[in-house]
C-alpha cells in the first residue's frame, strides 16, 4: 500500500517519508512533524481589488494608563491587534498582564484566561496587587474553542495566558507542540481579526531565550515583546522586537516591587542613582533606546589574570564588540590587555546593542588599566572604527540635551557631530589617542 504521509522539518523544511528524531539536514532534533495538507476546494467567486489609499484613516488606540506599557505599543492598544509576550519564568508575565487587564477594566471589557494556574492563585495575587475590586473577568480553560466560544464578540480585549498550554482538539498532538501552538494561534488570531478584539498572548521561552514553539508565531502576530530583567535585579525591561502599529525597538522599563510592577519614568536618573565617587573604570554613556535617551554608567574591571588564556566578561554588551574595542586599544595606544582579566558590565541590567558604546567602553577599560578615574559629570558617546577613528552617531542632539538635563557637564563626542554648544561642553575627538589626550589618561 502506498504511504501518502509526508513530513517536514520545522527548522529547516527539508521533507521526509517517515518521521524521524533528528532532521538528516539541519541537524536539529525534534523538529521533524507530519505535514497535514487541509482538503483544498479552488473558489470559483472573484476577489475585489482596492486601492492602496481606501483606508487612510488614523488608527484608534485604546490606552491602558499604564504609561510605559502603552509607550511599547506605540502610544495604545490597537483593537484588533495580537499581541505576544514573552519572557523567562518568573519574570514577571503573569504579573504585567493582570496589572494590564486590571488597568483596562476601568473603561473597557476584559477576560483574563489562564491555563497554567488556578483562579485561587491569580485571586492571591490580584489582592496583592490590590486589584481585587477591578471588574476583569477571569476563567481557567486550555480549550481554545471554548474561550473563543465563550468570549463571544463584544469584549474588548482577551488575554491568555499562556499559548503554550492551549489545546485544539483538531490538533492530534499534546498542548506546546508546534502543531497546537499554532493551530490555536491561528484559531485566536482570526478570531481578533473578525470581531475586532485584541488579544494578548504570555508565550513561554526557550533556553536561547526565543519564543517557544513555531517561529511562524512571531510572523502571525502583529506585535511581539520580550520582557527581560537580570536576576537579582528588580528593574524589568520590556522590549518591542516586532511592531506592526509603532516603532519597534522601544523599551518600557519596570520596577517590580512588593506590590507589582511600577513604570519608571526616568530611567537614566535611576540607572544613575547607585553610582559610586569618581572610581576608576567607571564612565556614563549617552545612549539611545527605542525613541527616547538612556543614560547609563558602563563600569570595567582590568585585573592580572591566574589563567593561561585570560577571561574577557561581558554583562549586558556584545563580547565580540569587546573584543573589538580591545584589539583597537592594543593597536592604537599600545596597552596591552593579553596578561589581564577583563570585565565590562552595564550597570542596571540594561541590554545595549549601539555601536555608540564604543568610545564609552574603551574609556572605561582605559580608565580601568590606568586607574585614573574619570570626572563625575562627564559623559560620552561615540563609535569606533577598526582604524581608531571617532565615528559619528545617529540622534546626537538628544543624546546632548539628556545629558544637559541630568547636570553633566561635559560630553565627549565624535568631532563630525555638527551641533552648537549649550549649557554643556562639548568635547569632539578625531580618534582614539585624541580621547587619551583629552581625559589624560596615563597607561605607561
Ligand atoms: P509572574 O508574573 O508569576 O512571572 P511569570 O508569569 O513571568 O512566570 O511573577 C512572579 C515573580 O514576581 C515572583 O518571583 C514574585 C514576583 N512578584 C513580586 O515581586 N511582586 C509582586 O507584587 C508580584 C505579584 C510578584
Ligand atoms: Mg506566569
Amino acid at each position: 500500500m502506498k504511504n501518502d504521509k509526508a513530513f517536514y522539518c520545522n527548522a529547516c523544511g527539508a521533507r521526509y517519508h517517515k518521521w524521524l528524531g533528528k532532521c538528516e539536514d539541519c541537524s536539529q532534533w525534534n523538529t521533524i512533524v507530519e505535514d497535514i495538507s487541509p482538503s483544498y476546494t479552488s473558489k470559483s467567486t472573484k476577489i475585489d481589488f482596492q486601492t492602496l489609499s481606501a483606508s487612510n484613516k488614523e488608527i484608534e488606540r485604546r490606552l491602558s494608563d499604564i504609561s510605559e506599557f502603552d509607550r511599547v505599543l506605540g502610544g495604545g492598544i490597537v483593537p484588533g491587534s495580537v499581541v505576544l509576550v514573552g519572557g523567562d519564568p518568573g519574570i514577571g508575565k503573569s504579573t504585567l498582564l493582570l496589572q494590564v487587564s486590571a488597568a483596562l477594566s476601568q473603561d473597557y471589557s476584559c477576560v483574563y484566561i489562564s491555563g497554567e494556574e488556578s483562579a485561587e492563585q491569580i485571586c492571591i495575587r490580584a489582592a496583592r496587587l490590590e486589584m481585587q475590586d477591578s471588574s476583569v473577568k477571569l476563567a481557567c480553560e486550555t480549550d481554545v474553542d471554548a474561550i473563543i466560544n465563550s468570549v463571544g464578540s463584544n469584549m474588548d480585549f482577551l488575554i491568555i495566558d499562556s499559548i503554550q498550554t492551549l489545546q485544539c482538539s483538531s490538533a492530534d498532538s499534546i498542548p506546546g507542540t508546534v502543531a497546537q501552538v499554532r493551530t490555536c494561534a491561528f484559531k485566536l488570531i482570526n478570531f481578533a481579526k473578525s470581531t475586532n478584539t485584541a488579544v494578548f498572548l504570555i508565550g513561554h521561552v526557550t533556553k536561547e531565550g526565543a519564543i517557544a514553539g513555531p517561529k511562524i508565531l512571531e510572523h502571525m502576530v502583529d506585535t511581539v515583546l520580550y520582557f527581560e530583567g537580570e536576576r537579582g535585579n528588580s528593574y524589568r525591561i520590556l522590549r518591542s522586537v516586532k511592531n506592526r502599529y509603532g516603532p519597534c525597538d522601544e523599551l518600557g522599563i519596570f520596577e517590580m516591587r512588593n506590590k507589582g510592577l511600577v513604570g519608571v519614568s526616568n530611567p537614566s536618573a535611576l540607572f544613575l542613582t547607585q553610582r559610586a565617587e569618581n572610581v576608576p573604570g567607571s564612565v556614563v554613556f549617552s545612549g539611545i533606546e527605542g525613541t527616547r535617551p538612556i543614560l547609563v554608567e558602563v563600569q570595567a574591571l582590568v585585573t592580572r589574570s591566574y589563567f593561561s588564556v585570560p577571561r574577557r566578561t561581558v554583562v549586558g554588551w556584545d563580547i565580540n564588540r569587546l573584543l573589538t574595542v580591545l584589539a583597537v586599544i592594543e593597536s592604537k595606544c599600545k596597552i596591552s590587555f593579553s596578561s589581564m582579566d577583563v570585565c565590562l558590565n552595564i550597570a542596571g541590567g540594561l541590554r545595549i546593542s549601539e555601536p555608540a558604546c564604543d568610545l564609552a567602553v574603551a574609556v572605561s577599560l582605559l580608565s580601568a588599566a590606568s586607574k585614573k578615574s574619570i570626572d563625575r559629570a562627564t559623559c560620552v558617546f561615540g563609535e569606533i572604527g577598526l582604524t581608531g577613528e571617532i565615528r559619528s552617531v545617529p540622534r546626537s542632539s538628544e543624546r546632548i540635551k539628556e545629558a544637559e538635563k541630568l547636570g553633566f557637564k561635559t560630553i565627549i563626542l565624535p568631532e563630525s557631530t555638527n551641533i552648537q554648544s549649550s549649557g554643556i561642553k562639548l568635547e569632539t575627538v578625531k580618534s582614539l589617542t585624541n580621547a587619551v589626550e583629552l581625559l589624560e589618561i596615563d597607561y605607561s
